[in-house]
Order: structure tokens, then C-alpha cells, then sequence
């Protein structure tokens, strides 16, 4: 059975009603018939069944054993680091998500969880950094904001070899486009807020564990430490789920277009998409993606952040927000918006400059989207000129 096919009929049909979309259990206890019996359900925290199916959902999507739903994608995270110990350490990818770098670093390393942030685009990076200490290995491929892509299935032998779990933040890519657990990771997580409920109405996160032995104790943290998935949003993410694989096709098609016209525009530097072949491990991403994903960075020639800025203040159709993976396109200047908690220097090392914009592709027609850059790319070349101007006076 094709994947589209699979995700619609995986979902199931109610078996109380026949209810052909998921009931929403809007409950915070269930009556037992005496004291802990009861019909697999006894306070909504531990298990509801809305967020089951969810949960059932998505672990068979990512080819997982079990799946869990969070009432964030930070909440997701969290609760794969809680798998871990004071004096444990963890290796993670150098260009990780703001939000990701803030929780591991101002929070876990307060508790005796220290943090090395390596170059995972090269496993060898990986390899070498490897202690006795390590216990897990985070990645997000591609990367969060500029597109960078680790070679998932040699980092996965490395892990495997020196017994260290790995695991994969699948967000960008989502499963319809790669699946980190049958390249050998142990865990995948997604805020899935962005491409799995598709349409910017909720924010929610993911876990899917490749044994049910750690899928045991993800659900152990996850009832223990609370922060759960609302039946309203488990719902709403599930619907987005049954348009997946035809939303993430539009978003890819509609990227590439838009990265090939990016390339061509003599303002702009570099432009990070792992479709292009110019792109650093365009290979590999071709290898282990089967799409490549609706999110496009670039940089300008001038690194200045206010010709940045006049650029996606003027696009009409790109919406300036954060967040990313949702129908409508939006644009957004990391360096003032989502990585704004990073160090300029560490920032810089990764690449997000402060002229770097990130692009969320959206299922707009993509000539439209076209036009709307060219205009605000437009607007930037006449205040770039003007501040030259204004320079040599
Ligand atoms: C790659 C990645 N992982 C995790 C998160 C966190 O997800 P949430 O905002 O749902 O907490 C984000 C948010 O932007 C993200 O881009």
C-alpha cells in the first residue's frame, strides 16, 4: 500500500460510533467499574484516547514501536533529555534550533549535563567527540535555519558502535520525506506545530522511540512530568497528518522553484536548500530525503541586517512571523526572531549571519511567491543603494 493510502486507513474509525473522524474526548477522568478496573483509560494525563491515536499515528508514520504526544515540540525535547543523568553528556548538532540551544544550555547544564556542539554535517566530527560520558547524540538534518544536512545513517553506525542513543529531529523534514529510525536512530522527535499539523493552528511536539523499551520510559517521563497534548490540539494535529504526503509534495515543488529563482538574484550570497545541487551534502540529502523539505535560507552580499529586514517587511504573501510548515508562507530574520537566544559568535559559526532570512514555502502558487520576492528583493536594492550613496558622501 502506497504511504497516502496507509496514513488515511491508519487512522481509525471510532469503534464505540463509527465515528469516521476521531472522536474528541474532552475529559479529564473516566468512571472504573470498581477500583482499577477500567476500560484501558483512568485519568486523561496518563492516556486519552484522542491523543492515542495521535500517538499510534505518528509512530507508524516514523516506523517507530511507540509514539507520544507533548503539548510542544520543547516539551518533546525535554523529555528525551530527562532520559539522561548529571554527568551525562550529550553531543549535539552545532546548528541546533534557538529554542533547543536555550533549554540545553541554560536549564539541563544546570543539573549536571553538559553540552558539546559539533559539526555533525561530517559524522567523523561526531566520532571524534565521542567520551565515555556520551550518552546521546542530537541532530537535526536539515537544520534549523540554515538547511545543513548529517549523513543520519553513519552518525546511527557511530551511536550504535560506542552505545550511545541517537536521536533525530525530524521537523523539517517530516515523515513523508525521511524516516531517521529505519537509518538506524533510536528516537525522533517533532515540533509538531510546523508540517504535521500543516496549517499554523497549534503548537504540539512529538516522540517516537524504535523499542518499546524506551518507548516505556518516554511514556514513564511524559505522564510523571505532565506536559501532554490536549484532545482538541491531538485532533487537530491528526487531520493535519491525513494531508501530509500531498502537502509536503506542494511545499517541496514550490521550494525548489523558488531557491533556483533565488540563486539568479544578484543581492544575495548564499542560498541554503538542500534540493540544489550546489547545496554542501546535496547527495546525501538525496539519499536519505524523499523531498527536500518547503524551508529556503539565504544571506546577503552586504551582511547588514537592515537591508534584511527591508526585505521580508515588504513581502506581501511571505508573512513575517515566526514558526514554519504551515500552509500560508511566512518569512522571519533569525538573528532578531527565532535564534535571537544564541551568541552572535556562536550564531556566526553556524552560519546565521545577520543578513540571513529563512523562508517557510508555503502552498501559495509558486509564481505568486516568486513575484512577491522580487518586489521586496527590489525595495532592499534601493535602500542598499541609498545607504551606498549615503556611504561615500
Ligand atoms: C527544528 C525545531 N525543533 C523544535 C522546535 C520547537 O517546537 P515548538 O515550537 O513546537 O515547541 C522548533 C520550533 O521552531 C524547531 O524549529
Amino acid at each position: 500500500m502506497k504511504e497516502q493510502t496507509q496514513i488515511l486507513h491508519s487512522i481509525p474509525v471510532d469503534p464505540l460510533t463509527g465515528s469516521i473522524s476521531t472522536p474528541i474526548y474532552q475529559t479529564s477522568t473516566f468512571v472504573q467499574d470498581a477500583p482499577g478496573v477500567h476500560k484501558g483509560y483512568d485519568y486523561a494525563r496518563s492516556n486519552n484516547p484522542t491523543r492515542k491515536v495521535l500517538e499510534d499515528t505518528i509512530a507508524k508514520l516514523e516506523n517507530g514501536t511507540n509514539g507520544y504526544a507533548f503539548a510542544s515540540g520543547l516539551a518533546a525535547i525535554d523529555a528525551v533529555i530527562k532520559l539522561l543523568e548529571a554527568g551525562d553528556e550529550v553531543i549535539a548538532v552545532d546548528d541546533i534550533y534557538g529554542g533547543a540551544f536555550r533549554l540545553f544550555t541554560h536549564i539541563y547544564q544546570k543539573f549536571g549535563i553538559s553540552i558539546k556542539y559539533v559539526d555533525t554535517t561530517n559524522a567523523q566530527n561526531v566520532a571524534d567527540a565521542i567520551t565515555d560520558k556520551t550518552k546521546l547524540i542530537w541532530i537535526e538534518s536539515p537544520t534549523n535555519p540554515t538547511l545543513k544536512i548529517s549523513d543520519i545513517k553513519a552518525i546511527a553506525a557511530i551511536a550504535k558502535a560506542n552505545d550511545v542513543l541517537l536521536c533525530v529531529d525530524n521537523t523539517f523534514a517530516s515523515p513523508a520525506a525521511q524516516k531517521p529510525l529505519t537509518l538506524g536512530a533510536d528516537i525522533v522527535i517533532h515540533s509538531a506545530t510546523k508540517y504535521l499539523a500543516g496549517h499554523s493552528d497549534l503548537i504540539a511536539g512529538l516522540v517516537v522511540t524504535s523499542t518499546q523499551e524506551l518507548g516505556d520510559k518516554i511514556k514513564f517521563i511524559q505522564n510523571a512530568s505532565g506536559a501532554i497534548l490536549g484532545p482538541f490540539d491531538s485532533w487537530l494535529a491528526i487531520r493535519g497528518i491525513e494531508t501530509l504526503t500531498l502537502r509536503i509534495k506542494q511545499h517541496a515543488e514550490n521550494a525548489q522553484k523558488i531557491a533556483e529563482f533565488l540563486l539568479e538574484e544578484k543581492l544575495i550570497k548564499n542560498v541554503y536548500y538542500p534540493g540544489l545541487p550546489s547545496h554542501h551534502n546535496h547527495e546525501i540529502a538525496k539519499s536519505q530525503q524523499k523531498y527536500f523539505g518547503g524551508v529556503i535560507a539565504f544571506d546577503l552580499v552586504i551582511d547588514d541586517k537592515e537591508i534584511a529586514s527591508a526585505i521580508v517587511s515588504n513581502t506581501k504573501l511571505f508573512k513575517l512571523a515566526e514558526s514554519l510548515g504551515g500552509v500560508k508562507s511566512l518569512c522571519c530574520l533569525p538573528c532578531e526572531m527565532t535564534h535571537k537566544s544564541i551568541p552572535t559568535e556562536k550564531r556566526y559559526s553556524s552560519g546565521v549571519t545577520d543578513s540571513l532570512i529563512r523562508l517557510s514555502v508555503g502552498l501559495e502558487d509558486a509564481d505568486d511567491l516568486i513575484e512577491d520576492l522580487k518586489q521586496a528583493l527590489e525595495i532592499a536594492v534601493k535602500q542598499s543603494t541609498n545607504k551606498n550613496a549615503t556611504a561615500a558622501v
